[in-house]
């Protein structure tokens, strides 16, 4: 099959393309969601072309119209994509001309190259304002389930061994912090893709007197000042995806956070640990095993972490050989840049639904607090405090650690006499080291997981960011 496009091609082509090489390069099957930033894109550019000279103002009211009803018809579904014309740009386009003669002049000084461009830092303009939405929600639904939660205490690990005992809050806020550097980079990043590339053509800008400026203003594309941000240099702007990478990047690092927020709850949510029990509506059960109950949220996003690094290392693989300017390559970007907004979206706003269905088993969590080894640290501040060295308290508290496993008894069931057998710095107030509760008052410089400390972190972050439920304990 042999068609000619009418818009692109006609002139220097006498034929359209095989069919083959239609699809291997056509792009509508993926670049028509850009279709609204598109729209948006050519109406600012129709006005600027009216305000300088090139558009009467009939023929910008009649390309107004034209792209505002073709923007109607795509989004009822009524519009007819045709792969032939490759793109979303050319598509729209060819359409418009074909409805108004006068559509045939809104490619002035412009090309597919700044085009596509511009269409993606508008698209990615919106996905990072509502990625940074999801990502509040996630920060809240762990602040509410933290807060709901305040006087429940579970152990810390590291190495996966039970280590020093934290309020269960104090854990999920250490998410929350994480999420928080994530919303400012994505803050951040929107910085670098609000500058406006339109006007830098296919690379080499246009002779055209075309107000850059207007354009900018007209979408947005401002500091905090109002000031147009604009591109400064033509074949930069045409050929670079940096914006898009550092998105890819952001997202990858939301997407790790996500993991490993998963692991925990996937362990917590084990009968092993049995901390918490997540909703029915939010697990699936086995198809063969009846008793099952399977957290599958938090193992699908632990499993797209691998798909959301793959589009950044397939990002700077595929600019990292490019000559300057716009290569054709550069189309493969927005398949795995779509990929990263949607998997992370999608991942943050489950995982925060799952959580705003999830309670904590109190009784499972003491019983495990419970464990006196937690505080054996405690037990060599303790011995600090009686103004012995560190490390050799850490050496005598092994000894009395070695001594409870001989005796065959948790820690705190030695006696004072056993304790100053080892070491006789254990003074008669020794054994009330174990006090779970004072242990847990003890514990309130900043950032630790302290009794005041973790109900002013709760605080904090209810006032910064809202949560859904009770006061945390004062
Ligand atoms: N669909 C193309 C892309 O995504 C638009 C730009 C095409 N430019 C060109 N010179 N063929 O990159």
């Amino acid at each position: 099959m042999k068609k000619s496009s009418p818009v692109s091609r006609s002139g220097r082509f006498t034929n359209g393309p095989g069919a083959d090489v239609a699809q291997f390069t056509e792009s509508i099957s993926f670049d028509h969601r850009l279709w609204r930033h598109d729209i948006a894109g050519s109406l600012a550019h129709a006005a600027m072309l009216q305000k300088i000279g090139i558009l009467t103002r009939a023929e910008l009211q009649a390309i107004t119209t034209g792209l505002t009803a073709i923007g109607e018809e795509i989004a009822a579904g009524k519009f007819a994509w045709k792969p032939e014309l490759e793109d979303v740009h050319m598509n729209v386009e060819a359409e418009l001309t074909r409805r108004v003669p006068a559509g045939a002049k809104l490619h002035t000084a412009r090309s597919r190259n700044d085009q596509v461009a511009l269409d993606m830092r508008l698209w990615l303009r919106d996905e990072i304002v509502e990625l940074g939405d999801e990502l509040r929600g996630l920060q809240q639904a762990l602040v509410g389930l933290g807060a709901e939660n305040h006087a429940v205490i579970i152990p810390g690990y590291t190495h996966l061994q039970r280590a020093q005992p934290v309020y269960f809050a104090h854990h999920l806020l250490a998410y929350v912090e994480m999420l928080e550097r994530d919303h400012g980079r994505l803050t951040d990043c929107f910085q670098r893709v609000n500058i406006c590339p339109l006007g830098s053509g296919a690379l080499g800008g246009t002779t055209l007197p075309l107000d850059r400026a207007f354009v900018a203003v007209q979408l947005g594309f401002v500091d905090a000042k109002g000031r147009p941000c604009l591109t400064q240099n033509s074949m930069d702007a045409v050929s670079d995806r940096d914006f898009a990478i550092e998105f890819c990047a952001a997202g990858a690092l939301i997407a790790m956070h996500l993991s490993r927020l998963a692991e925990d709850l996937i362990l917590w949510a084990g009968t092993e640990f049995n901390f918490i029990r997540i909703a029915d509506a939010y697990t699936t059960g086995s198809s063969l095993m009846p008793q099952k109950k399977n957290p599958d949220i938090a193992e699908l996003t632990r499993g797209k972490t691998g798909r959301v690094y793959g589009n950044l290392i397939a990002l700077l693989t595929l600019l990292k050989g490019l000559p300057m300017a716009y290569n054709r390559d550069l189309q493969e970007d927005k398949e795995r840049l779509f990929d990263t907004a949607d998997t992370v979206r999608a991942c943050v706003r489950l995982m925060a639904a799952m959580l705003r269905h999830t309670t904590v088993n109190a009784p499972a969590c003491q019983a495990a607090a419970g464990d006196p080894a937690l505080l054996a640290t405690d037990l060599a501040d303790y011995l600090v405090r009686q103004g012995m060295p560190f490390r050799q308290a850490h050496h005598a508290v092994g000894a009395v650690v070695a001594r409870a496993e001989e005796l065959g008894r948790p820690l705190n069931q030695l006696t004072l006499a056993e304790l100053r057998a080892v070491n006789p710095a254990f003074g008669d107030d020794a054994p009330a080291t174990f006090n779970l509760t004072a242990a847990m008052a003890k514990r309130n410089i900043t950032g630790a997981p302290g009794t005041k400390e973790v109900a002013r972190q709760l605080a904090r972050w209810q006032k910064a960011i809202g949560g859904k439920t009770a006061a945390p304990r004062s």
